[in-house]
């Protein structure tokens, strides 16, 4: 038995074709697929403009060069964030010289607005918000508070390809998806910023391929390319029929794990119809279950660790313990579109069986 965290599924025939189209008209780089792909996006999402990029990071880095430039924020204004989120989220805000403001999560596992309120203070410039796991967790309450506040909202949407809520896909001021391989509209390594101005997402292109502050190692365009724009533009076809699997999957998970009270599901926040990129759960003996797990062959994850626990996000205080706290304790699922409903049973089964 092998049961896999993720593994992506391709209409292979399709994207094929899609990339032979490239290759016979001797266009890879950005601008022709590309266009195709920002255009299909935006049509989908209702998001008013859509610049693709090579991945989400890119996007997230540019995001905030982009407002820190044009809003002249100086070096050592703060960004409240989340800590438990993949390290790129906040590298981006120490690229521009930054202070990332660690506020604490709520139990869907996203920014809780009751302490992002309590973190703000006279240098804050901006909110990240991270759709965790395709969850919007508390995310009309922290838009509000933004909008209250004049802070600027940056959703970190990595995970949020195909999530809705109120039946439309999150607007921040800037939303950064991504469709690297395992993501929920996977290509290879890929990703887009969408700005709410216009003004943004032209600057966006401009700086996508004249650089944007790069170190000497980063030689290559932060532009997306053809090759990758055609394997999403196929993906895309397939989207919510893939994401509705997914769905099904985690009710088959919730009714499977619901009763036990050894282990905590992350709930999906109400009217938040999530992408489902991920499937988490938390329990006291996380380590143990994993190894257990890996022992007869399945392959669950952990997202994240809280971000805290490396040197550049070392803090003096603990001021986060919601997130220390589910940091020890969170797994993630296997959950892809090749799990079969003998696969979900045979892991709620072990789970059962080891949790302590
Ligand atoms: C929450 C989050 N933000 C940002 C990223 C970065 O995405 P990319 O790999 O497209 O740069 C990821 C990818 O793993 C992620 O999970």
């Amino acid at each position: 038995m092998s049961v896999q965290l993720f593994l992506p599924t391709f209409a292979i025939e399709e994207c094929l074709a899609e990339i032979r189209e490239c290759l016979e008209k001797g266009w890879t780089g950005s601008g022709y697929k590309t266009l195709e792909f920002e255009k299909a996006w935006c049509e989908y999402t209702g998001l008013p403009h859509a610049h693709f990029l090579n991945s989400a990071t890119s996007g997230l880095h540019l995001a905030i060069n982009i407002l820190k430039e044009e809003e002249r924020w100086q070096d050592g204004d703060e960004i409240i964030t989340s800590p438990l989120t993949f390290v790129s989220t906040n590298h981006v805000i120490l690229y521009e010289r930054l202070k990332p403001v660690f506020a604490d999560v709520d139990q869907y596992l996203c920014l809780d607005p009751d302490d992002v309120e309590r973190k703000i203070g006279p240098r804050t410039r901006a909110v990240m918000f991270v759709g965790m796991g395709g969850n919007t967790g508390q995310y009309d309450r922290i838009e509000r508070l933004c909008r209250q506040r004049g802070l600027r909202l940056i959703i970190d949407a990595a995970h949020m390809t195909g999530t809705r809520l109120h039946d439309q896909t999150p607007n921040g001021d800037v939303t950064i998806f991504s469709f690297q391989a395992v993501k929920t509209l996977p290509t290879a390594d890929a990703g887009m910023i969408c700005f709410a101005d216009q003004k943004f997402d032209e600057l966006s292109r401009k700086k996508s391929w004249m650089g944007i502050n790069k170190d000497t190692y980063q030689r290559t365009s932060d532009r997306g390319n053809s090759i990758m724009a055609a394997i999403g533009l196929v993906q895309l076809r397939y989207l919510d029929r893939d994401t509705s699997y997914r769905r099904q999957v985690s009710d088959w998970y919730d009714a499977g794990l619901g009763e036990s009270n050894r282990i905590g599901i992350v709930p999906t926040a109400p009217d938040c119809e999530s992408s489902r990129h991920l499937y988490q759960i938390h329990l006291e003996n996380r380590d143990e279950m994993i190894l257990a797990l890996n022992g007869c062959g399945i392959y669950p994850g952990v997202h994240y660790r809280d971000n805290r626990d490396y040197r550049m996000f070392r803090q003096e205080r603990d001021t986060c313990p919601n997130a220390t706290r589910m940091s020890q304790r969170i797994m993630s699922l296997p959950l892809h579109m090749r799990l079969t409903r003998k696969d979900v049973d045979a892991v709620i089964e072990r789970i059962h069986a080891y949790a302590r």
